[in-house]
């Protein structure tokens, strides 16, 4: 077998690594990788990033499956012209990907499916918001309705803030059309966890759950992040709270998928806020999360390849999921300034012994030396019997990595 992954992120790296374990799959090509795919067994990075590209070079080298890790591509509608030409991928048809692509889309569907989510309204005019945000109670949540690169969702603490944010989404266009509609959501208090799951269309399987750290600083302070640091399986998802999920969120979103006729064989990731007065949506994502995917395919003790088969294939219902016992962490490993600006071209000193797993995110090989070219550099994952065992590989191995600027957090998991 032949495997394509698409994208250049820790999650891209795990992804291919993950897959190159079947011993079915010969060559893994990653479109267009970093210096750790690269590097990973059976892999070669090709540098295309187009949706024509990328198909060209399906057909061409008659790739067996192919999976996609952003969103981008999901949302322009890659996986509608793979079938089209009769390739297999894994992904959502372009009118699924709408789940993630825009918020308005993703809140009406909640709204009919009955999928317990936050309170919330739609502007389009920028007068009738701020009209609206003098009456709201605070903190409120502003959203970008289209795709922003993790960066769409503000909270504010109050009427100031918000009309800052109203002038930088609706009138100063900062996201090129992604702002100029909004959402106005109610804020929930509680904790989050991230539920990746499969569905081939019929079922939807959950993966273990797992818990992001989203801020920049220890304590969950500073701005949002992709992400620093996941655990899994997220401690706060007892059998109570995923009780609750699957009955008031999974189970409806299977039917809204049904009913509204959307061809989604792929991954479905549920963005879950767990407060005192229930277990909320937050968001849809389309696709595997990053660094979600480098804490929880670890775990994974199914074969990789064979439940992506099943889910093309429209075959999951007989799928017996299967993880290993235990916990991972998984640390990322940032440049100074990010989420800010930063530098790049630093060379990434990793010459020791490492117990846990590195995923290279934002950096490169040139001349056989990794130099970062990104805001998130790179993650370890520890994986161990208990949290604190995973979290000691993780942290110990993050001190025999080192470049100019590395910062991480150091509370991840605690
Ligand atoms: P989203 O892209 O909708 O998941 O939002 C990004 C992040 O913003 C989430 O992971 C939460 O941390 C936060 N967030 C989104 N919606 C809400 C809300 N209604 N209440 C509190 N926090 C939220
Ligand atoms: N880590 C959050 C995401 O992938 O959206």
């Amino acid at each position: 077998m032949k495997v394509l992954i698409i994208g250049s992120g820790g999650r891209e790296h795990a992804l291919v690594s993950k897959v190159a374990e079947n011993t079915s799959v010969k060559k893994v090509y990653c479109a267009p990788g970093n210096g750790g795919s690269q590097r990973e067994n059976k892999c070669e990075n090709i540098n295309i990033t187009k949706i024509d590209e990328l198909l060209s070079f399906a057909l061409e080298n008659r790739i067996d499956i192919t999976i996609v890790g952003s969103e981008e591509l999901l949302v322009q509608g890659i996986v509608d012209k793979f079938n089209e030409n009769g390739l297999k991928i894994l992904g959502p048809s372009q009118k699924a990907a709408r789940l993630e692509g825009s918020k308005s889309y993703s809140k009406e569907f909640m709204k009919k499916y009955a999928i317990k989510t936050a309170a919330y309204e739609v502007f389009e005019n920028e007068n009738k918001a701020l009209e609206y945000l003098k009456k709201c109670e605070y903190p409120i949540v502003i959203k970008a309705d289209g795709l922003a690169a993790g960066k769409g969702v503000v909270i504010c603490n109050d009427l100031i803030a918000a009309k800052n944010i109203i002038n930088d989404f609706m009138i100063l266009d900062i996201f090129k059309g992604s702002g100029k509609k909004i959402i106005i959501e109610e804020f929930l208090e509680g904790v989050e966890a991230s539920i990746l799951s499969i569905t081939d269309g019929k079922v939807i399987l959950p993966f273990i759950s797992s818990k992001d750290h989203k801020q920049i600083f220890d304590g969950d302070m500073g701005p949002n992040t992709g992400g620093m640091g996941v655990i899994a399986p997220n401690p706060y998802c007892s059998k109570e709270v995923l009780d609750e999920f699957e009955k008031h969120i999974l189970r409806p979103t299977l039917v809204g998928i049904q009913q509204e006729a959307m061809d989604y064989k792929g991954i479905i990731f549920f963005g879950i806020m767990i407060t005192s007065k229930g277990v909320y949506l937050l968001e849809y994502n389309v696709r595997f999360g990053d660094p979600e995917t480098q804490a929880v395919l670890p775990l994974m003790k199914s074969d990789f390849v064979e439940l992506v088969t099943c889910a093309i294939e429209g075959d999951l219902q007989n799928f017996e999921l299967q993880w290993n016992k235990g916990y991972s962490c998984c640390v990322i490993a940032a440049s100074k300034g990010y989420p800010g600006s930063y530098d790049t071209g630093i060379e990434i000193n990793e010459n020791n012994k490492l117990e846990g797993k590195l995923f290279v995110a934002g950096a490169k090989e040139e001349d056989g030396v990794l130099k970062t070219s990104g805001g998130r550099v790179l993650g370890i994952t520890g994986i161990g019997e208990t949290l604190d065992k995973a979290r000691d590989i993780a942290y110990a191995d993050m001190k025999k990595v080192q470049f100019d600027g590395m910062y991480y957090r150091s509370d991840i998991g605690k």
